[in-house]
């Protein structure tokens, strides 16, 4: 499907200036200040709601400044009942940072707000886009929707790389020209589109600007999009890591699966209980001058999963190797060998 970009910009800048929410109080002025101020509160909380926080808020802390000298009490106080406090403490140490890092002035990129406490990748935009008029996109939940839709894009955004091809899509749909007036027109006519009209169920096609170019409309079933599969809960096991070391100091390292974690890599024996290392060293014969030794368990992060590690080590072990297609290993090898790195770190405390 193709796409001019100046069709879906211009439509969508067109329609914000006649159907869209022109008289916010934020939409009043290009402050970064402000404006930053009212995105963090629009973040998680109606528009009805953040109108009169936002009015509190500027009169007790008119400039950034003023906020950055405030007690956090204070900030915590006036923001009490918005909820997600986490979003006031940040607000706080953001104003901090830009009095002390950035002479009081907000940044003008989108790119260098996105290094400041609480501001994500799609706040810096709007607020680029907004108070600079820059050619950058947002990417919120709202406008994550409308962009799926009218794209047709149906790659599934749990995986992160789908995600940055969305913002590269959203990238180049922006305006091309009168970017002073367009960026924010468009930015905030994305922003509306998604809470006006096309809407998570049975958005209002029919009065829809995008309606003839949007290939989730042509399709007939808008509310497939966005596809996103269910994060995945976070999973916590344990495993026993077997390190046999021989009598002349060599381990005993195989091959893992080619798939699951660590495909491929070298790794010595893993099992899921302490009892089953008891069963392999019972199994591998009588105990002869070896030595038991149970290393401190360690946490290793992965995507979904958390490992606690157990390193379970034996030396001088003189019984039969594991069947497990594996070999022994001096230390000298371990170099060239594919290791995860927690086994390497653990090989190299030995
Ligand atoms: N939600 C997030 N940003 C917003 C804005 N600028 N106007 C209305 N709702 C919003
Ligand atoms: Fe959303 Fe319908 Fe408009 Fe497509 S035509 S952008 S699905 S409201």
């Amino acid at each position: 499907m193709i796409l001019s970009e100046t069709d879906v910009a211009t439509r969508v800048v067109r329609w914000q200036a006649s159907h869209g929410r022109n008289h916010l109080p934020w939409q009043q002025t290009r402050d970064p200040y402000k404006v930053w101020l009212s995105e963090i509160m629009l973040q998680q909380t109606q528009v009805s709601t953040v109108l009169g926080y936002y009015a509190r808020f500027l009169e007790r802390f008119p400039d950034v400044r003023a906020l950055a000298a405030a007690p956090q009490d204070d900030v915590m106080a006036l923001w009490s009942g918005l909820g997600y406090y986490s979003r006031a403490r940040n607000l706080h140490r953001c104003a901090q940072t830009v009095v002390n890092e950035h002479g009081g002035k907000f940044p003008r990129s989108a790119q260098v707000l996105a290094t400041l406490p609480g501001i994500g990748r799609s706040t810096a935009g709007a607020i680029a886009a907004f108070c600079f008029s820059e050619r950058t996109p947002i990417l919120d939940a709202n406008v994550r929707r409308v962009l799926t839709r009218v794209l047709g894009f149906d790659a599934d955004l749990a995986l992160s790389r789908n995600e940055r091809t969305l913002w590269l899509h959203a990238q180049s749909l922006l305006p091309s020209v009168d970017l002073d007036t367009a960026m924010p027109r468009y930015t905030q006519g994305l922003m509306d589109l998604g809470a006006s009209l096309c809407t998570p169920r049975n958005p209002a096609c029919p009065q829809c600007p995008l309606q003839t170019l949007c290939a989730a409309h042509r399709e007939g079933e808008p509310e497939r999009y966005p596809v996103r599969t269910r994060t995945l809960k976070r999973r916590s096991e344990s495993w026993w890591l077997l390190v046999l070391q021989d009598p002349v100091g060599r381990v005993w390292l195989s091959r893992r699966p080619a798939v699951g974690i660590w495909a491929g890599l070298y790794c010595v024996p893993v099992f899921p209980l302490r009892s089953d290392v008891s069963v392999f060293l019972d199994g591998a014969g009588p105990i002869s001058g070896q030595t038991m030794e149970e290393g401190a368990p360690f946490l290793h992060v992965l995507t979904h999963r958390d490992l606690h590690l157990h390193p379970f080590i034996v030396r001088q072990y003189g019984q039969a190797a594991p069947d497990d297609g594996g070999a022994w290993f001096t230390a000298a090898q371990f170099g060239a060998l594919g290791l995860p790195a927690p086994i390497r770190k653990l090989l190299a405390g030995l």
